[in-house]
């Protein structure tokens, strides 16, 4: 029986940055399944969430305890950026690569690679170069690279944010799969529609504060807070 990773709890994290607080202090606590979305206008902190919890942004204070070791936890979650990180090399070598690291020969590795290729809709471009795909493709080899270890915990920041809405439907699908293979995630957009399709509860994010953390149905339509109804009502929030 492999270790749970969950609870994740987040204890007065704060992030300060050229002597501004720029997330926090914040306390939460990330568990259970399915899929939780980080709202909140531009520069509420949800990038920066994201990748504290992650580990590649640190915390000035505070204290970030998985169940496990943070190396073990570090091992079992993955991070899929707004702009997708693309390696030289071919598509099927891209999807292959977390594969490789990790020592799986390159054989075996690229059969695993094809089968996530296809499934997440890159299959007639695995062999071509990743760096010539389109953004859609790009961000679907962004998540099948980062879904190829079968990752705990999943984070992702605005995925769909430059996409079509074909891509994003794709995107979408694929991430509900992994949601029902138990894949935890946590994700940022401010696409409401999106959050709505996905979101089994919001995280509503302002100023670097948490300002309320509800289920779905409850932060659409009956939000807790001032901050959040006019967030939602398209107001220009402080
Ligand atoms: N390294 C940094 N140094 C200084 N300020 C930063 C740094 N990173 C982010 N910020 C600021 O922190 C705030 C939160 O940023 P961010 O987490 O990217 O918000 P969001 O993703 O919600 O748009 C913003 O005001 C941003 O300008
Ligand atoms: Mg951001």
């Amino acid at each position: 029986m492999v270790a749970p990773i969950l609870p994740l709890n987040l204890t007065s994290i704060e992030v300060r940055r050229s002597g501004r607080t720029i997330l926090g202090p914040l306390s939460h606590r990330l568990e259970g399944r399915g899929i939780s979305i980080l709202m909140g206008p531009n520069g509420s902190g949800k990038t920066t969430l994201l990748k504290t919890m992650h580990g590649i942004e640190r915390p000035t204070r505070g204290q970030i305890d998985w169940q496990i070791t943070a190396e073990e936890a570090r091992l079992r979650q993955a991070f899929v950026f707004q702009t997708p990180t693309i390696l030289r090399r071919s598509v099927l070598d891209n999807i292959a690569f977390p594969l490789l690291l990790r020592g799986v020969p390159r054989k075996s590795a690229q059969t695993t690679a094809a089968e996530l290729g296809e499934k997440v809709g890159l299959g007639k471009v695995l062999q071509q170069s990743a760096m010539v795909l389109s953004g859609g493709e790009k961000q679907k080899l962004a998540l099948a690279r980062a879904l190829i270890l079968a990752p705990d915990v999943l984070f992702l920041d605005e995925p769909c944010a430059n996409l079509d809405s074909r891509a994003t439907r794709d995107i979408e699908a694929i991430l509900c799969d992994a949601r029902d293979r138990g894949t935890r995630i946590v994700m940022a957009t401010h696409d409401h529609g999106q959050a709505r399709r996905l979101a089994d509860e919001i995280w509503f994010l302002h100023a670097g504060k948490l300002i309320e953390s509800t289920p779905k149905t409850q932060f659409f339509d009956a939000p807790q807070s001032a901050m959040a109804r006019a967030y939602l009502k398209g107001d220009l929030l402080p």
